[in-house]
């Protein structure tokens, strides 16, 4: 009995270490802290108006918005040459990946738009917001502690 229990707690602390390994902190420079919360605001605006450009088949307004989101990547803003460095050297890998591919996702939306393509077009929206939420849910945990509890469905096919 008492080696049942034991290992009982060895595996739930084997658990729920895997489980914190899976989010990783940010390290964001204070300075830079105001700038990224203005992106982020700027960038569920922008998803907002999205839903309704598109559902009005509002093609200019959509491409619009679209290369608008593209070039808010906060790593070409104007931050200082030294703050770029700061920023680079204090964000994970994975998250300036992250950073790149939704940017990336908002440049082929506004491309879909400007040829008309629905398809593809709702493609590139789908990849947008599925790219708030992987990334919200492994590094802004602080933010959204609401992410904690995911089903493990979402941690199998997305580590
Ligand atoms: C590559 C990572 C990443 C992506 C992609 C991302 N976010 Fe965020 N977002 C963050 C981080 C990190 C924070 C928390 C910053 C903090 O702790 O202050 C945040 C915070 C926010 C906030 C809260 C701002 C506040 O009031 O403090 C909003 C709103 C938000 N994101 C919206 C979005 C939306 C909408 C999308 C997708 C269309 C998105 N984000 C995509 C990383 C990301």
């Amino acid at each position: 009995m008492k080696h049942q229990s034991l290992f009982l707690a060895f595996l739930i602390w084997m658990l729920t270490s895997v489980c914190s390994a899976a989010e990783e902190s940010l390290n964001i420079p204070a300075d830079i802290k105001p700038i990224l919360k203005k992106e982020m605001l700027a960038v569920e605006k922008g998803m907002q108006e999205l839903i309704s450009s598109m559902a009005k088949g509002d093609w200019d307004k959509t491409v619009a918005i679209g290369k608008q989101i593209q070039a808010s990547y906060i790593m070409k803003q104007t931050l200082t040459s030294e703050q770029r460095k700061q920023l680079h050297q204090s964000l994970p890998k994975q998250f300036i990946k992250q950073d790149h591919a939704f940017h990336h996702y908002a440049g082929m939306l506004a491309h879909a738009a400007e040829v008309k393509n629905l398809d593809v077009m709702n493609f590139y929206f789908y990849k947008m917001n599925e790219s708030c939420v992987q990334c919200h849910s492994r590094y802004a945990l602080e933010r959204f502690p609401a992410f904690a509890t995911q089903s493990a469905d979402h941690s199998a096919k997305n580590h």
